[in-house]
């Protein structure tokens, strides 16, 4: 039997537009055995109406693996996926759901690929590879590509111990494709210089600096101005989290989920803050403590 762990992911983290990317403790497990019957079984979010035949998003990209890497078709698996990550929330359930049929299907096929190997076809799936970085990698991803734009690579490190995270997860769903569509054709140099000053100083507050930079370093002009038209609450989402005591909050990848962050020490309080001021108001949020993933996917075989 082999189970793999993918984690969630918090893609862009305000500024870093389809380029950072933070890896959430909560877990796409796969458990699967090769079998003379293909079966898949889905429990937890999306179980009962995510697909389990051939357009299921982890059979498609075991097959695509086999199809690209070994120009043949997989074997029959018996797989049980455990899903504990909400769908179309902005934590990169389809990056870990990908990420766990790539690593499945390099383990099962004994190709033996090293995850940046693993990366680049997992990123050519998602069509994006923010999420897919900080699922395979761990801890606090940049992604980036070639200046032929087709090839992708991914840089991690490890942020600062103390930082802790806080969840604001909407009952309602939004596509991806839809809060990409909100987005312009062009942008102009004072907004991209805005961002640039914006995810430098994200970096290096993360890395090592002095947390209530995170204020300002969260800040963002590149997408989620736009993406407001989608989700008109969330600029007072952010400031709730602000005034709870987060040291910033941004939209988590394409929302509708909002991330805030905070210090270990402060993280309860935060919480409770952000609970009691969204009580009485008509938010459809729940809102969830949420250790950063220093890992990235893990493989158990037994
Ligand atoms: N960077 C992507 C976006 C993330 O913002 O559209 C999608 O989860």
């Amino acid at each position: 039997m082999i189970t793999i762990k993918a984690p969630a992911s918090s893609a862009n983290l305000g500024p870093g537009f389809d380029t950072l990317g933070l890896s959430l403790g909560i877990f796409n497990i796969l458990e699967a055995e090769k079998s003379d019957e293909s079966r898949l079984v889905i429990e937890g979010e999306g179980s009962r109406y995510l697909p389990v035949g051939d357009d299921n998003l982890v059979l498609r990209s075991i097959a695509i693996f086999y199809k690209e890497i070994l120009k043949s078709s997989p074997p029959k698996l018996d797989i049980k996926m455990v899903n504990n990550i909400p769908l179309s929330r902005g934590m990169g359930s389809s990056a870990a759901t990908i990420v766990s049929g790539v690593v499945l299907a390099n383990e099962i096929s004994g190709k033996g690929f090293s995850k940046d190997e693993l990366f680049v076809l997992a990123s050519k799936i998602e069509g994006h590879p923010d999420n897919v970085a900080a699922s395979i990698f761990g801890g606090m991803t940049i992604a980036y590509s070639d200046l032929s734009g087709d090839h992708h690579k991914a840089n991690s490190f490890q942020p600062q111990e103390e930082l802790q995270i806080v969840l604001l997860i909407p009952g309602a769903s939004l596509s991806t494709l839809e809060a990409r569509g909100t987005l312009p054709e062009k942008i102009g140099y004072q907004d991209a210089t805005f961002n640039l000053s914006r995810v430098a100083l994200l970096v290096k507050t993360l890395l090592s600096g002095d947390l209530n930079l995170l204020g300002p370093a969260l800040e963002d002009k590149l997408h989620q101005p736009y993406r407001t038209k989608l989700m008109p609450d969330l600029e007072k989402t952010i400031e709730i989290c602000k005034k709870a005591g987060a040291y910033g909050a941004a939209l988590s990848g394409a929302g509708p989920t909002v991330i805030a962050f905070t210090s270990l020490s402060q993280r309860e309080a935060v919480l409770a803050s952000i609970k009691d001021r969204l009580s009485g108001r008509d938010f459809d949020l729940t809102v969830i403590p949420c250790e950063v993933d220093r890992y990235g996917v893990r493989i158990e075989r037994s």
